[in-house]
């Protein structure tokens, strides 16, 4: 049989790390089942080096082995699924203890013993296949001709809990550390700063942006440029201009811009209002925020419970506890137990942000060594694995210590 995907091609699995005797099992039923097979074995222990070196095979399937150990085959499988959820991945191991789980939950669609015979390896790669060809295939990154990028919304129940800070240096990095092609929508409408946070003079606003035709070389005009190769679309002057901005037009506007860049990042107000739920529609992923008071706890659920009711649920959802070291608040585990679900990224109380927000500059930049912009970083490796796991030279540059 000639397995071929939906646009033709043949199927491409890509065998990452496993060990020799498997590698000529699988590469002789693969063959026999018109399977085109690429083996990898990635140089470095970086799992975000081997992601990346799966991606650039353009996988249908991905057979990942254990020669590396459980923990560094999930964290590659949780990698290919975050960049593209249609890759079927699958975990070359014994299924047994938790393995099956773990697996699972990383993103994989099976875990098959090394050992097993012919005829069920035939099955699981069949299933495989016939999963690789059901899935709609590249839905976050190219939809037919049209680019698709990650758009990611930070959002919080209450008030003044760091979706500012968080959005501003996330966009920062992602652009200036990882080079993906990043805008930064300031969805504030009323009282948004990102301008203020990083220090941009705009011309134009979301409310010139929203009223322009709805393609990507128009809304490019009204983009404000960072000196980091940022792009940002700030908040209107004035917040009167926020009621008549419609939000079916927002929504358009955010799609325009998926199509145009890597990561679309939206600083949202707070609370679910109805131009927020058109934001939460459209993105990949929600980063919800919170503070440790107990007040931003309960908003906090109250909100997930309301996005859940609503059927809001196809997104990745990132909890990030802001301030997570203030002495006053609740403890994480505490936290954890009155939501349900565990905290993704901690961000600890750091004067690095005031004073970095307070000068215009992202904290990424102006002080990258500090307590709260590790804390982002630790986000930036949980959205995208593929970005390098280093931290920037902390000897700043002459101009930044002047600012200081
Ligand atoms: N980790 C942190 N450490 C210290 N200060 C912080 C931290 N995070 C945020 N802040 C400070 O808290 C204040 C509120 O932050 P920010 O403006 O980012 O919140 P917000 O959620 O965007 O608020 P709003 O809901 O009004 O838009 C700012 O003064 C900021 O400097
Ligand atoms: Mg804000």
């Amino acid at each position: 049989m000639d397995e071929t995907h939906r646009n033709g091609a043949a199927v491409r699995l890509v065998l990452v790390d496993a060990a020799d005797e498997v590698k000529t099992w699988v590469s002789w039923l693969a063959v026999s089942m018109g399977i085109e097979l690429v083996d990898i074995e990635p140089p470095s222990d970086a799992t975000g080096d081997a992601v990346q070196e799966v991606m650039r095979s353009s996988p249908a399937i991905v057979v990942v082995g254990l020669a590396r150990g459980a923990g560094w085959a999930l964290e590659v499988v949780e990698g290919v699924d975050l960049i593209d959820p249609g890759i079927t991945s699958i975990v070359l191991g014994e299924p047994g203890g938790d393995l099956w789980q773990r697996a699972i939950r990383a993103g994989a669609r099976d875990v098959i013993a090394p050992d097993i015979g012919e005829d069920e390896l035939r099955l699981a790669l069949e299933r495989a296949v016939a999963h690789a060809h059901s899935w709609p295939r590249g839905t976050t990154e190219t939809d037919g001709d049209v680019r698709r990028g990650r758009v990611v919304t930070i959002t919080s129940p209450k008030g003044g809990c760091g979706k500012t800070f968080l959005a501003t240096n996330i966009a920062y990095a992602l652009q200036s550390e990882a080079r993906g092609r990043t805008v930064l929508i300031d969805y504030d409408l009323q009282f948004g700063d990102v301008a203020g946070a990083l220090g941009l003079r705009p011309e134009y606003t979301v409310s010139h942006a929203v009223q322009a035709p709805a393609d990507a070389t128009s809304v490019k005009a009204f983009l404000t440029t960072h000196p980091s190769g940022l792009y940002a679309l700030c908040a209107p002057l004035n917040p009167a201009e926020a009621d008549i901005l419609e939000p079916a037009r927002l929504g358009t506007l955010i799609d325009t811009l998926r199509q145009q860049f890597d990561w679309v990042i939206i600083d949202s107000s707070a609370g679910i209002s109805e131009a927020n739920l058109v934001a939460i529609e459209r993105s990949t992923d929600v980063v919800l925020m919170a503070t440790t008071d107990l007040a931003s706890i309960s908003a906090m659920r109250k909100a997930v419970a309301v996005l859940d009711q609503i059927g809001m649920t196809a997104h990745r959802r990132w909890y990030v506890l802001n301030r997570a070291n203030a002495r006053v608040g609740l403890e994480q585990v505490d936290i954890e137990r009155s939501l349900g679900l565990g905290v993704d990224t901690a961000i600890p109380s750091s004067r690095a942000v005031p004073i970095a927000m307070n000068q215009g500059i992202a904290v990424m930049e102006d002080d990258p060594r500090s307590p709260a912009a590790r804390g982002v970083r630790e986000l930036l490796q949980r959205l995208s694995p593929m970005i390098v796991d280093r931290e920037p030279d902390g000897n700043r540059g002459w101009l930044q210590r002047m600012r200081s």
